[in-house]
């Protein structure tokens, strides 16, 4: 595993979620495997990775919801165990899978239900529901909100007891764009309150710039722990030489593995050093160079790096 987390290089940073080896098999089939998870307090942590990689399973396990085969939850600086669960849970809303609420009852008899069920006071509720700007909406049976309406009651009824630590399990999943957007900003708006937001997508670019902290699950393996700009550091960017001789730049540069693309020469993978390197050979060689470009890369892209090419 490769963890840059940098509540790991920092420890004046606490974590509000901490996981040793934590793992779940079923039958034999192991699921989650040796997940070390640490989500620094009052972020956004984006939990991603595609589907089947183990997103939900985790989730279920922070909860409480599945058993772990084997590790430890630590929330809060508190084991998880069986004589602390009641208490710490107290003290986390979550949103998975399907959002929670009736759909034959209205947005207000929902937020009602659970304020009567936590005994919570009225102020409580409606901060939450102001939090998701769902006011004008609360007369309406939530079988006829729309999709992103019924996300936003999810996580006001989460809200409600004024948890420390949000979990959500993919709250954008089937959003439109502007769905997405308020979701997002809505997210960033819980974590400036010092709520620590874990949230999880299969779409690896829809909340990565929104989430301080990227944990990058594949195949039940945390694969990445840290900062965007950690992970793209990373990896290494394709170059571009652009020259008037495009054939014998890609020969000359063939022990780069380049390759032609129009006027242009392609070379996968080159660091710093390296490109300083090619384009030394390629002037020495009389191939006018005239640009040479660094591809920008996409989150998918370093995922391949990630995975030595092969997906996930
Ligand atoms: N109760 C269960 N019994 C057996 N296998 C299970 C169970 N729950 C989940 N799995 C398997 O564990 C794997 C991970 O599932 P999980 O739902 O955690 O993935 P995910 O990352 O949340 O995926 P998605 O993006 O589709 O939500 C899947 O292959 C799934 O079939
Ligand atoms: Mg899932």
């Amino acid at each position: 595993m490769n963890s840059f987390g940098r509540a790991q290089h920092n420890e004046s940073v606490s974590n509000a979620i901490i996981t040793h080896d934590l793992g779940k098999t079923y039958g034999d089939r192991p699921i989650v495997r040796n997940l070390d998870l640490r989500v620094p307090e009052g972020c956004v942590y984006g939990f991603l990775g595609p589907n089947g990689s183990g997103k939900s399973t985790t989730m279920k396990m922070l909860l409480s919801l599945v058993r772990p085969t084997s590790g430890e939850v630590h929330i809060m600086g508190r084991r998880m165990q069986r004589s602390t669960r009641r208490s710490i849970l107290g003290g986390i809303g979550s949103l998975i899978e399907a959002p929670p609420a009736y759909g034959h009852l209205t947005g207000h008899e929902n937020m009602r239900l659970v304020q009567r069920l936590l005994g919570l006071d009225q102020g409580q509720v409606q901060r939450a529901v102001r939090t998701v700007r769902l006011q004008e909406h609360l007369d309406k049976r939530v079988r006829d909100y729309s999709l992103g309406m019924k996300q936003r009651l999810g996580i006001a009824l989460a809200l409600a007891r004024e948890p420390r630590i949000l979990i959500l399990d993919e709250p954008t999943n089937g959003l439109d764009p502007a769905g997405i957007e308020e979701m997002r900003r809505l997210l960033r708006y819980l974590a400036e309150q010092g709520i620590t937001v874990m949230v999880s997508s299969h779409l690896l670019g829809e909340i990565d710039r929104t989430a301080q902290v990227l944990g990058i699950l594949g195949n039940g393996r945390l694969l990445f722990q840290g900062s965007r700009e950690q992970l793209f550091s990373r990896s290494t960017p394709d170059v571009l030489i652009d020259t008037a001789e495009p054939e014998r730049a890609t020969t000359l540069a063939a022990r780069w593995s380049a390759v032609r693309e129009g006027h242009s020469v392609r070379v996968p993978g080159v660091d710093q050093a390296a490109t300083a390197r090619l384009v030394s050979h390629l002037v020495q060689g009389g191939v006018p160079v005239h640009g040479v470009r660094r591809q920008e890369q996409s989150l998918e892209d370093v995922f391949m790096d990630l995975t030595g090419g092969r997906g996930l």
